[in-house]
């Protein structure tokens, strides 16, 4: 058996696969189907300083190799998740975990991510930078570099772990974005989130998802993530979290060859709920067919071409 450890800036993993921001709850909700200790470490339900109760419905649409989501960042605000969702989280989980943060404005994504930071079980911070900035608006932080660098200094002032910041694809220039939060003083980033889609009722025309727009993610979206993925981590010395598409070991270990030190499974974990531990048997069993020993080994393999 290969050894699996990846050690990244506030993580110290048994193995690098963990589960994606708002595919897994809370994580403890998996502990039904098996001991969820065996994962990296997991992405929490993206957290919002207050209580959000999501988009109308109908919020997801399915398709033959992907699915859209237009959830709207669900979730009970941090202090609540401080006070119940991470209470049943620490009954079965004894590792550290990234807190994704998400916010309306500025102050908000500073002020949840001070707050969660503070938490024992919370390890490192992602931030969701694709919310729309109401205050300045409806501009993205996720896709103006200097927004980004700004917002990335003001977290990383007030958070007490390391702060991962999570790249939108829908910009004409990831490259220039992923610069500008390294210099901003980021630790890491995590990369891909969704791209923007939509699906139509045949009969009437109307979209089916109430938002018309939602998140494309799944097996269709891998070949740009792992493209994405590949030209960040050739432009930056940060470490890069890859996600987008994966489905299987064979793809987490493309993935990590691209550039990835580490990798998130999102949709998958709704397609199988054990998609985790199986993508973690597949790597072990790949690497020993490769003969390779050390995951680090595969780490960029792609960039000497
Ligand atoms: C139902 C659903 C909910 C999601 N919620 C969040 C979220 O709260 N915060 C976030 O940063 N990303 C969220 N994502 C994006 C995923 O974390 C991931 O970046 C994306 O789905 C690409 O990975 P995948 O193709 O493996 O699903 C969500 C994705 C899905 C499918």
């Amino acid at each position: 058996m290969a050894n699996l450890q990846v050690n990244l800036p506030g993580l110290n993993m048994k193995n690098p696969v963990i589960p994606a921001s708002g595919t897994f709850g809370f994580g403890y909700e998996f502990s039904k189907f098996y001991d969820i200790n065996v994962l990296g470490s997991m992405m929490l339900k993206g957290t919002t300083l207050e209580a959000r109760f999501g988009n109308p419905l109908p919020r997801i649409a399915e398709g033959p190799s992907g699915m859209l989501n237009a959830i709207g960042l669900q979730n009970p605000g941090v202090y609540a998740v401080m006070e119940k969702e991470l209470v049943q989280l620490s009954k079965v989980y004894d590792d550290k975990v990234i807190a994704n943060v998400a916010g309306s404005c500025f102050e908000d994504y500073v002020e949840c991510a001070k707050i969660i930071s503070r938490h024992p079980m919370i390890g490192a911070l992602e931030i969701n930078i694709s919310c729309p900035n109401v205050k300045a608006g409806g501009i993205q932080f996720g896709t103006d570099p200097q927004m980004a660098a700004t917002l990335t200094k003001a977290i990383k002032e007030v958070s007490q772990v390391p702060v991962y910041i999570k790249l939108s694809p829908n910009v004409t220039d990831i490259v220039a974005m992923a610069k500008a939060i390294e210099e901003a003083g980021a630790d890491g980033i995590t990369m891909i989130n969704t791209l923007i889609g939509m699906r139509f009722d045949l009969k009437t025309g109307k979209p089916i998802i109430a938002n018309k727009t939602g998140g494309y993610s799944g097996p269709a979206i891998f070949p740009v993530a792992l493209r994405m993925v590949y030209q960040v981590s050739q432009a930056v010395s940060i470490p890069v979290i890859g996600m987008g598409g994966i489905s299987s070991g064979a793809d987490a270990i493309e993935m990590m060859m691209a550039g990835a030190s580490a990798v998130a499974v999102g949709c998958q974990n709704l397609v199988d709920p054990y998609a985790c531990p199986t993508i973690i048997e597949e790597m072990n069993q790949i690497l020993d067919d490769m003969g390779i020993e050390n995951i680090q080994d595969i780490v960029k393999k792609s960039h000497q071409y």
